[in-house]
């Protein structure tokens, strides 16, 4: 019963934060000190999602035409056009409206498409018809003359505004920089989520959100993860959470009121919490994957230890991944949102550090026993506490700071309270060193540390014995019990302090040699680009090709599927692996080419398997400067 009654009080928190965070226009304005906090950010852009809709057009062109026959049921504010690129261009144009109703307007004024046998379903994902019989210039006349409002056109903001820029394209950038500091500057600007990206993701959350509302109006769908923390870079997935609970459709009384008499018939759970939210996933799944515009390749992971939906959305071409039962990853999200904000440095910092261990191969978009950008991101932040001059405070001082109204709890008793209001805080760093310098710093310091014996504590922003035999063990910031890279394997932790150590020796002749004349700097790899020398090489992993991807995301978490890796990876010497291999059906190839690949990848992965084991073995028995010496006379200067 204390349970229950726990619940109930956690879930009534969480939806009068949500309630007072996300539903009034007033979280749209920014703070009084001109910096958004964590919930006026996500206020305003759930507001701003609510103000919008996403219509596919046959090109750019069509904009003046759609904005024309869209102005009739509201002031549009701003537009943007996006191309998803499958076999042909498809373009799409954002369009947002001064305010949720007349978009809501525009939504409600769509017809079903005839000549299609889908179930019709509300959403702001639409299509613009061509006008019946008219083609060509004549159209937009017809358009002007239907537009009753008559608003002046407004320029589109974007045109192809989800282009990445091309590799080719940034690393010129980075070469005509004048100085490594503003090469790490120039990456964060070039490679960082955009505001179109921002609004994208939040209109798929709204889509989720809007889809079940009529049975749970308050239901709310909360973007979390890189998409929101402001350390995501362009194309990155969406992490999203889906909040809702039986006594959300009843109307709040207020404090004069009586408490209502009329009480809903509810469906009592019968199973227990785990199970039942496996249940309830699987059956949003289906809808989702039955009936929502867009959505497609619905994948239930719920085995794991946080279920999840994964999707793509085609009209976004956006990566999703849905879970009900992960808040203290939304709260971990609010606080590495708010380490971004403490200081500038932050996050251009964090992104050349991502950038360099995905060039090295020490990260993969794929969860398995390498170091994921989280428990990274997280190694970033620490480095950046311990310093003699701290620049990011610990999370024990943001702890020490909240009061009541920072109080969170999550429904399964994870306390996530901590000072959100950074003028509380009072952290002022003295650190001045530049972004070279730190980024130098965090190499040298992590090849200095001492994994095998020591943990990393955020909380308390210093390094603790380990308590088990983990390689890499960082306390989990919100769940002091838990170890955020418990996934990482030694072999990985291994290559991390290799690579990190031979990024500290690079960087170190890079920051020495700096002083290129600006002639030679278009024509030179330098600076920060000397630590991307394998530029987006697709990392081959040995286990890559003994088992499907979709058991790979899984097996992070669950027993089963843990032995199953362990099965692949101890190899046919052992009597696991040999039994394993014998059971294993044989593989079936499309035709030629594509065996002839395969066998072309694996004969390179043992190439490189072989290069590193002997690279560890050499780093382990040389001799640090030696060893530097002969990085030094690498290079390509
Ligand atoms: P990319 O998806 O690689 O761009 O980075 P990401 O930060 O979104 O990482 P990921 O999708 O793996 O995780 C999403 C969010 O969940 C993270 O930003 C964290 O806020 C949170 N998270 C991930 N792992 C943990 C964990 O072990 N503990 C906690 N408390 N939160 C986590
Ligand atoms: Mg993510």
């Amino acid at each position: 019963m204390n349970n229950l009654m726990r619940r109930a009080q956690n879930v009534q928190l969480w939806r009068k934060y949500c309630v007072k965070q996300y539903t009034t226009e007033a979280a749209s304005a920014s703070s009084p000190r001109g910096k958004p906090n964590y919930d006026e950010f996500i206020g305003g852009r759930q507001v701003q999602a609510q103000r919008s809709i996403v219509v596919q057009v046959s090109s750019e062109k069509s904009y003046s035409e759609l904005y024309n026959y869209c102005s009739r049921f509201g002031a549009i504010v701003g537009a943007h056009h996006y191309c998803v690129r499958h076999d042909d261009d498809l373009h799409y144009i954002l369009l947002e409206y001064s305010t949720a109703h007349e978009a809501a307007a525009a939504i409600d004024a769509g017809a079903t498409n005839g000549e299609l046998s889908g179930v019709p379903v509300r959403s702001p994902f639409l299509w613009f018809k061509a006008a019946p019989g008219k083609r060509g210039p004549k159209l937009a006349a017809i358009a002007n003359n239907n537009n009753t409002s008559q608003q002046p056109l407004r320029d589109l903001l974007s045109v192809d505004g989800t282009r990445q820029l091309d590799q080719a394209s940034l690393l010129s950038q980075l070469r005509g920089a004048a100085s490594i500091e503003q090469q790490v500057q120039l990456l964060h600007e070039h490679t960082q989520l955009n505001d179109l990206g921002v609004r994208m993701r939040f209109l798929a959350a709204l889509q989720v959100q809007q889809a079940i509302s009529g049975m749970f109006p308050a239901a709310q769908a909360h973007p979390f993860g890189s998409s929101v923390n402001g350390f995501g870079k362009m194309g990155c997935d969406l992490d999203l959470i889906l909040r809702f609970d039986r006594e959300t459709g009843g109307r709040r009384h207020t404090d004069s009121e009586q408490p209502s008499r009329l009480i809903y018939h509810t469906k009592e759970n019968l199973s227990n919490g785990r199970s039942q939210t496996q249940r309830h996933m699987e059956c949003f799944g289906d809808m989702l994957h039955l009936f929502l515009p867009g959505v497609c390749h619905v994948r239930r992971i719920l085995q794991a230890r946080v279920p999840i939906i994964k999707y793509h959305h085609e009209h976004l071409n956006l990566e999703v991944d849905l879970s009900m039962s992960n808040l203290s990853g939304f709260y971990m999200s609010e606080l590495l949102y708010m380490f971004g904000e403490i200081d500038p440095r932050v996050r251009p910092l964090t992104f050349s550090i991502r950038r360099w261990a995905q060039a090295s191969g020490l990260t993969n978009p794929s969860p398995g026993r390498w170091i994921s950008n989280f428990s990274l991101t997280c190694l970033v932040m620490y480095f950046l506490q311990q310093l003699r001059q701290p620049i990011l405070p610990t999370i024990g001082a943001l702890v020490k700071a909240a009061d009541a109204s920072d109080v969170r709890v999550t429904e399964d008793g994870i306390n996530c309270t901590f000072g959100r209001d950074l003028e509380r805080v009072g952290f002022q760093s003295r650190n001045t060193s530049s972004l070279s310098e730190l980024l130098l710093q965090f190499f040298e310091f992590y090849s200095q540390f001492d994994f095998h014996n020591r943990a990393i504590s955020l909380n308390e922003g210093r390094q603790l014995s380990k308590p088990d035999h983990s390689a890499m063990y960082i306390v989990n910031p919100l769940e002091q019990l838990l170890n955020v890279s418990k996934n990482v394997s030694l072999e990985e932790c291994e290559r991390l302090r290799i690579e990190v150590r031979n990024a500290a020796w690079i960087l170190e002749s890079e920051v020495e040699n700096s002083s290129l004349p600006e002639s030679e700097r278009q024509e030179e790899t330098w600076g920060l680009l000397n630590l991307f020398k394998h530029p987006e090489k697709a990392v081959i992993r040995p286990n890559m090709f003994f088992k499907p991807r979709m058991v790979e995301v899984s097996d992070l978490f669950e027993e089963k599927l843990l032995q199953q890796q362990q099965q692949s990876t101890t190899g046919p010497a052992s009597a696991g692996g040999a039994e394993a291999a014998a059971a294993a059906p044989p593989v079936v190839y499309k035709n030629v080419s594509v065996r002839q690949q395969v066998q072309s990848i694996k004969a390179a992965t043992r190439t490189e398997l072989k290069q590193l084991r002997g690279s560890s073995s050499a780093a382990a028995a040389a001799a640090a400067p030696s060893h530097s010496a002969s990085t030094k006379n690498r290079r390509s200067r």
